[in-house]
């Protein structure tokens, strides 16, 4: 599917990139650091196949903490909401996504929420298969399958890399075996958390992905159901109280709608009944959200009037 460029949103695009001098390239993840800072592009998905997008739309990169909703939909789905959400809270968090200092505070120790690296390790073990190979096919296919992109994949270099830093998320896996949130060996949840990070697509592929949430979780071309509706309603919901951190609460109010980003500078909106959205402008913020794509969806919310309150 071909995706229409749009003047009106090529101008927007051109004005918030201004702000992507204002911020930084994620390089905690030292292959995140090969980005191109100035780069913003968008594209909006609608459930009868229009698709409207501006920029360099062709460019693909890392879910990184977006694939969090895409692992939760998939744990709920394997193991129920009980299950779930008696291993991992539903509850905010005004930390930074990879802090460790609630997880000991929190008694008993359990993450606040799947959308911070501790709950999204915790939920990325929950997903059920008989190897890491098998449950990274299982989520693999289950994200080509919300795409409609068969090809989908994940990038080798930014998996290996983030595998051999990412010593915090390790440290935070470590606290959780302790405590009996986690059972598996460290090293196994680590590849496989790094491997799910390193999901790679473009704007269209997320925008579409976007659009299924947007529509209850029904396929907006086949109608198939291939999220239950109630877990996509949890999957928005947490997007709202959680997906872009610690910025959740200004976001609400400045653009409001749900929406997750990641640290490769991809965000995914999905508006309820009406559209999805995909970002990607690697620059980011002191929070870890894509400064320029904030600006782009704040102007988007005002002009387009997107805001659900
Ligand atoms: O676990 C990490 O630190 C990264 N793989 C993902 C973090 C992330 O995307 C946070 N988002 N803004």
């Amino acid at each position: 599917m071909q995706c229409q460029s749009n003047t009106e949103l090529e101008a927007l695009v051109e004005e918030a990139k201004q702000q992507t001098q204002h911020g930084k390239i994620a390089d905690y993840i030292p292959a995140l650091a090969l980005a191109d800072e100035d780069k913003l592009s968008v594209a909006l998905y609608y459930p009868d196949g229009r698709c409207y997008s501006a920029g360099d739309i062709d460019e693909n990169f890392t879910l990184q903490s977006i694939s969090k909703v895409l692992s939760l939909a998939l744990a709920l789905m394997d193991h129920g909401e009980e299950y779930v959400f008696d291993r991992v809270g539903q509850e905010p968090t005004g930390d930074p996504f990879n802090s460790i200092a609630k997880l000991e505070t929190n008694k008993p120790s359990k993450p606040l929420n799947p959308m911070i690296n501790a709950g999204a390790l915790a939920i990325t073990h929950m997903i059920k298969g008989d190897s890491v190979e098998d449950r990274l096919q299982r989520l693999l296919a289950f994200i080509r399958k919300l795409s409609g992109n068969k090809s989908i994949t994940y990038n080798h270099m930014i998996a290996q890399s983030e595998l051999e830093t990412g010593h915090l998320n390790r440290s935070l896996c470590y606290f959780m075996k302790q405590h009996g949130v986690i059972n598996e060996p460290v090293e196994e949840l680590m590849d496989l958390y790094t491997k799910q990070c390193a999901i790679e697509m473009n704007c269209l592929d997320l925008a579409r992905i976007g659009c299924v949430l947007a529509m209850d979780g029904a396929d907006p071309v086949s109608g198939e159901q291939i999220i239950p509706w109630d877990i996509a309603r949890i999957c928005k919901t947490f997007m709202v109280t959680c997906g872009m951190y610690n910025a959740s609460g200004e976001f609400a109010i400045k653009v409001g709608i749900p929406a997750k980003s990641g640290v490769a500078g991809g965000i995914m909106g999905s508006i309820p009944k009406k559209c999805g959205i995909a970002i990607c402008g690697p620059s980011l913020d002191d929070k870890g959200n894509s400064i320029a794509g904030l600006k782009l969806l704040e102007m988007m919310s005002k002009n387009y009037s997107l805001s659900m309150f």
